[in-house]
């Protein structure tokens, strides 16, 4: 069993520390905020009544408010501070003062790459993108994303890392915008957007669409498995129809962007793409919560 280091005790930074803490890991938190310091034994908690976890796991997580301290020997940090580049890259530089030449160090950014995070270090080969999701704990995947300086060993490491802690890591062996998933998620929710834009459906039919259509047997069927059980040659056929037809914006849409200025954010608000009450709101939020907690309860028998 390890010693790790988590940057930020935010939403991912404690779902990573339940994580690796449940896999029988001991785990430091760094946080600079006194105030989620705080409040961290309570939100950690929640996730492992949530998951029915030992309560003894929770004494293995350690909360931090100076770097040095928290990392000096770990051999693994997993970074999950505020996404803004100048200061991913400061963490990082103090990171590669305080810890062994080589600790692995992992970024959870969503969207900047590790090769800008990690490009002012001294020792680059040891510098990786471990993209997890929300909420870490309770969604398997994990994208390890090798920039062109990551060597192969700590691909390797990381990935045996997270594959005996229980997730489905998967080698993106690109640094590119997005990744693979968030690249997927956003092609389907460009065309999802220009739809309900141009009028053909609403945005509860779109829902409505996945969720009982592609979407209810995406879990057990990727889109690759589907396309080899139809046929290539029907996808081709398909693809010969559709694909001129299929938007192809390179922006976000002014339909996406009205929104936002007319103060339509979403459930946060009230209204987004579709209207919310609180009620509904929490519905959405229990119900993708206790989905999630039941399939990773099953995963784990
Ligand atoms: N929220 C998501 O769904 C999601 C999913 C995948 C990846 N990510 C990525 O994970 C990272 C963290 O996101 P989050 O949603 O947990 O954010 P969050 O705001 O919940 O947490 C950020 C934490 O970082 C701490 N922090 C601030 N300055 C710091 C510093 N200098 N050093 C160390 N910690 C500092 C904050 O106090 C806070 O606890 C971001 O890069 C984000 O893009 C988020």
């Amino acid at each position: 069993m390890k010693t790790i280091g988590v940057v930020g005790a935010g939403l991912m930074g404690h779902g990573i520390a339940y994580l690796l803490a449940a896999a029988g890991h001991t785990v430091r938190i760094y946080d600079p905020s006194a105030e989620w310091r705080k409040s961290l034994p309570e939100r950690l908690e929640v996730a492992r009544a949530l998951l029915d976890g030992e309560p003894a796991l929770l004494t293995r997580i350690s909360a931090h408010h100076q770097m040095a301290a928290a990392m000096k020997d770990v051999s693994f940090v997993f970074e999950a501070a505020p996404e803004k580049l100048p200061l991913k890259q400061e963490i990082f530089a103090e990171l590669e003062s305080v810890t062994a030449p080589t600790a692995i160090l992992a970024s959870n950014s969503s969207a900047i790459r590790s090769t800008e995070i990690g490009a002012k270090l001294k020792y680059r080969d040891r510098v990786i993108g471990t993209h997890f999701w929300n909420p870490p704990h309770l969604v398997p995947l994990v994208e390890v994303i090798q920039n062109d300086a990551t060597s192969d060993d700590t691909v390797r490491k990381t990935i045996d890392l997270l594959r005996d802690a229980g997730r489905e890591p998967v080698h993106v062996k690109k640094d590119i915008p997005g990744f693979v998933g968030n690249r997927l998620q956003h092609a389907l929710k460009r065309e999802a957007i220009a739809l309900v834009a141009a009028g053909v459906c609403d945005a509860e039919t779109i829902d409505t669409v996945v969720k009982s259509g592609f979407g209810a047997r995406m879990a057990v069927l990727g889109p690759m498995e589907q396309s080899d059980l139809v046929g290539l040659d029907l996808t081709l056929d398909i693809q010969n129809v559709l694909i001129a037809d299929l938007d192809n914006s390179i922006e976000p849409t002014a339909f996406l962007k009205d929104k936002i200025a007319s103060g339509k954010l979403g459930m946060r608000t009230g209204e987004g793409f579709r209207r919310w009450t609180k009620e509904s709101a929490d519905a959405v939020r229990a119900r993708l919560r206790n989905y999630l907690a039941a399939q990773a309860k099953a995963a784990k028998k």
